[in-house]
């Protein structure tokens, strides 16, 4: 049994044939999947999917390059949509220094990010991050800005958001950034590009990272992995990220597919939908 924890299917490129798509991941042996909003309308559509489908997830919040009808009372809205009860985390938020690069834009990002965490912690519920550096280097600003950021944040949590606080997703970063993300408990967000010719760094990286912390996703309808590079992507495709870690930690896919999964679960705490 395969998890895809991130896969934005409200976005129009699944409008033609959601159904068949959802079809073919349950076939494929994804068991869950996890819809992170991106602003208001997304988040509710997240969670309209997560309603049709018992097997569908939503979380919800505000993206760092969608912040345009951010406002209190949007927020506000946010803030309700998470009560429902297939809402099991807050995301996608986070920083990206790629696509914005003016500082004040960037300040605007960070402190929109912290109503948004502030919020996981009143409801107890982990947070979905992204994190993109300018020209997509491995480490820079926006690296330091979020490390600075959750690490204050982690300080004031308790219990059991505590422990599983949280998830990097779509991980890009240098492994002494993944260290210190383990080190404050999150987990790290593991996408196509690790099957892509070019990626050995990539690749080095999560061979050391604990498989107890990894999240296998597949950012759909974004970065395939190989051999669809550039098509769309689905979650039935999880799997091929699932045989490359295998390839990495040289332990087999079925392993694999059943800690990451068990990691989900924990994290989520969504097997109570089963
Ligand atoms: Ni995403």
């Amino acid at each position: 049994m395969l998890t895809d924890t991130h896969c934005h299917l409200y976005l129009e490129q699944f409008a033609g044939d959601i159904n068949d798509v959802i079809w073919r991941a349950t076939e494929a042996g994804v068991a869950k999947m996890l819809v992170p909003g991106m602003d208001l309308e997304t988040s509710r559509e997240a969670i309209r999917l997560a309603e049709t489908h018992a097997n569908i997830f939503a979380a919800v919040g505000y993206h760092p390059t969608d912040m345009q009808r951010f406002s209190q009372e949007n927020f506000d809205k946010i803030c309700r949509l998470v009560e429902h009860p297939k809402v099991i985390a807050i995301g996608e938020i986070g920083l990206d220094y790629y696509w914005i690069k003016e500082p004040e834009k960037r300040m605007e990002q960070r402190q929109n990010l912290l109503p948004h965490l502030e919020l996981a912690k009143q409801v107890n519920k982990p947070v979905i991050l992204h994190l993109r550096e300018e020209n997509d280097a491995w480490f820079g600003a926006a690296s330091v800005d979020l490390l600075n950021i959750l690490a204050d944040w982690q300080k004031d949590l308790s219990g059991a958001l505590a422990d599983k606080p949280g998830v990097l997703h779509s991980f890009n970063g240098t492994l002494e950034t993944a260290q210190k993300a383990l080190a404050l408990n999150f987990y790290i967000g593991i996408t196509g590009p690790i099957t892509y010719k070019k990626a050995d760094r990539k690749r080095e990286i999560v061979a050391q990272l604990p498989l107890e912390k990894l999240l296998i996703e597949t950012d759909s309808p974004f970065l395939a992995p190989a051999p669809f590079r550039g098509k769309r992507n689905e979650p039935a495709n999880v799997g091929l990220i699932a045989d490359k870690i295998a390839e990495v930690h040289r332990m087999t896919r079925e392993a694999v597919a059943q800690i990451t999964t068990a990691n989900a679960n924990r994290l989520f705490g969504w097997e109570a939908y089963a």
